[in-house]
């Protein structure tokens, strides 16, 4: 019996597998079983969590030195893209300083993960508004200082 439900379970885990490989492509499967930057990060430096209309969220955290992002994280409660995206997006900030950072939009994230089926597409758009948001935060915090 518990043989019989492993094998169950292996066989839907491998349909499903198979599945978003081929709906989705290898790059954006693999960062799904893999979703780096998946944290959160205490006292960031800037910080926002945006909703999209589909009612997901996607929070971003950042942490800079000397002006540049050297920490980056996200959480999600949406769907599996939107786990890539953030993925992304926080991978994407590595390195960069303010004015870097404001080129990474919804267009870039899609560029890099190879792109998303139309009705995901605006996974990528919600993960750059909450990336943009966090950088708005960074800044207006920095400019009290
Ligand atoms: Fe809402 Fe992907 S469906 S972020």
């Amino acid at each position: 019996m518990d043989d019989a439900f492993d094998n169950f379970v292996d066989q839907l885990q491998s349909q499903i597998d198979e599945e978003t490989r081929r709906d989705f492509g290898e790059k954006v499967y693999q960062r799904w079983k893999n979703p780096c930057y998946l944290q959160i990060i205490n006292d960031p430096h800037g910080y926002a969590k945006q909703t999209g209309t589909c009612g997901d969220s996607i929070e971003i955290y950042l942490k800079f030195e000397n002006g540049v992002v050297y920490e980056a994280g996200f959480q999600t409660d949406g769907c599996g893209p939107s786990l890539v995206c953030g993925s992304y997006a926080a991978q994407m900030a590595m390195g960069k300083n303010a004015a870097e950072l404001m080129d990474i939009s919804g267009e870039s994230i899609l560029e890099e993960l190879g792109g998303l089926p139309d009705e995901n597409e605006h996974c990528a758009y919600l993960a750059a508004a909450a990336l943009q948001s966090a950088l708005e935060d960074y800044v207006s915090r920095r400019d009290k200082v």
